[in-house]
């Protein structure tokens, strides 16, 4: 038996939600957080299993932590080091932020490789090369690294690709290392400004312009309070539910420029919305046109929202392509978007949805976050009934969605599925 979610959909959906705190942007911040050896406090952390894991991780290190009602104290005036060869770095990719954090402060780690949504290949040689650069040595085999950080050194790094993670990761390790160390091309996405932000109260010394950042290294850090950022890709699914089956749904306590790329799209294509100071009120808006997004670096249209719309852009009277130029397989969603009734194809990384009038409820496997999420979408909009499964993602990414959702008067609840019988249903 698996828990899963149905949904009885067609419903119009009003009233609020608020969105909780960045899970992309918090991810950073706790490891980040054993930097300032002291007292850290932050405030709006999303309860998501991430975080859950990321804590179990502090406290291998012998770090204190207290989390109660979204706000994380961590103490790590007395931290030890320790090898991270545990299951927890599989939980989520951005384990890996551990690593510049421990060789920053200890030198050295002999740790495990990473965790996190199966969306192509998704290397970390980015990572990897970076820290050679700034002088690690670096040895692996199978799922261990060993780096040895005895002679690091300031560097100036160029990436050849925006990367989020290995601009984090390079920034929070050239904070620990003596001299300028300077960043090229590096990701500009909110939440690398709002760690700056963070690091600098913490006594770093960093100055970002565009896709440059000088980090002055060596600073001796210390303790800070500080507020974690909405959710910009939680507040784009909201929205893109609003779109489709919402009733004035008022979208409480997002940052309007962070999704400015989806309102863009919503000004294309007629979508019946307003701004009120931060927050989002949106009506479902019948499509009457296709459009061509191309997901890229922000400010460019996130690819974390490419599967929501995907799913959004399914019912319409045209034709739609939406460019993936970021992962080589987000693509999971659509056989079963397609099994709902949409009618999708791809081609290398292009997806041409064909717009079509309804969609209808089935069962469906979410296989990834976002993925997931966009076929929740998918069964609000559905004629009939439609069955999710894929929780466990859903829970790594947006806090208790289905109270959410429930809130809004959807018809939905968590439910038990015999997966077994049903696979011979497919
Ligand atoms: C972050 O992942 C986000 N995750 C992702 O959100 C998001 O999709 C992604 O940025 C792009 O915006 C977190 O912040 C925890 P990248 P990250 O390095 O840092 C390639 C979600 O749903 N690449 O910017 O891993 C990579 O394969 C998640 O919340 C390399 O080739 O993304 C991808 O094609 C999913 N080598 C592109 O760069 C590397 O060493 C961008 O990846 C690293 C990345």
């Amino acid at each position: 038996m698996e828990e899963v979610i149905k949904i009885k959909g067609n419903k119009l959906l009003k009233g609020a939600v608020d969105i909780s705190g960045s899970k992309n942007l918090c991810v950073a911040l706790l490891p980040a957080a054993l930097l300032a050896q002291d007292i850290v406090t932050i405030h709006n952390i999303p309860p998501i299993s991430d975080v859950y894991n990321l804590i179990d991780i502090l406290e291998v290190l012998n770090a204190r932590v207290i989390y109660k009602d979204d706000v994380l104290i961590i103490d790590s005036s007395n931290i030890k080091y320790s090898d991270l060869t545990i299951e927890t770095m599989h939980k989520l990719r951005a384990s890996y932020y551990f690593y510049s954090v421990m060789l920053g402060l200890f030198k050295k780690l002999k740790t495990y490789g990473i965790g996190g949504c199966r969306l192509g290949s998704r290397p970390i040689d980015l990572h990897l090369k970076a820290f050679e650069i700034l002088g690690v040595i670096i040895n692996s085999n199978d799922d261990t690294y060993e780096f040895d950080g005895a002679k690091m050194h300031k560097a100036r790094i160029v990436f050849e690709k925006s990367s989020v993670g290995a601009t984090i990761n390079t920034l929070l390790l050239a904070t620990q290392i003596k001299g300028k160390t300077i960043i090229e091309n590096a990701a500009q996405e909110p939440e690398i400004t709002e760690l700056i932000k963070y690091l600098k109260q913490m006594g770093a010394d960093i100055y970002q312009s565009e896709s440059t950042i000088v980090i002055d290294g060596g600073k001796k850090m210390h303790g800070t309070e500080f507020t974690n950022i909405p959710d910009r890709i939680e507040a784009g699914t909201y929205a893109l539910i609003g779109a489709a089956v919402g009733d004035k749904l008022k979208i409480r306590n997002i940052v309007i420029e962070h999704i400015q790329s989806l309102l863009d799209i919503f000004d294309v294509l007629e979508v019946n919305y307003r701004i009120e100071k931060n927050n989002l009120i949106v009506s479902k808006s019948k499509i009457k046109k296709g459009i061509v997004i191309l997901t890229s670096p922000y400010p460019g249209f996130p690819t974390d929202l490419q599967q929501p719309l995907t799913t959004f852009l399914s019912v319409n009277k045209g034709t739609s392509v939406i460019i993936e130029s970021i992962y080589d397989n987000r693509f999971a969603h659509i056989k079963e978007l397609n099994r709902m009734g949409a009618n999708i194809q791809t081609t290398n990384m292009n997806i041409i949805i064909h717009g079509v009038e309804e969609l209808n409820g089935t069962v469906v496997s979410g296989k990834d976050l976002r993925g997931a999420a966009s076929l929740v979408l998918a069964g609000l909009m559905a004629k009939g009934e439609t069955i999710v499964s894929g929780l466990e993602y859903i829970n790594r990414g947006y806090e208790n969605m289905i109270k959410k959702l429930k809130k809004l008067h959807a018809k939905i609840e968590l439910s038990l599925l015999n997966i077994e019988e049903n696979e011979d249903e497919k």
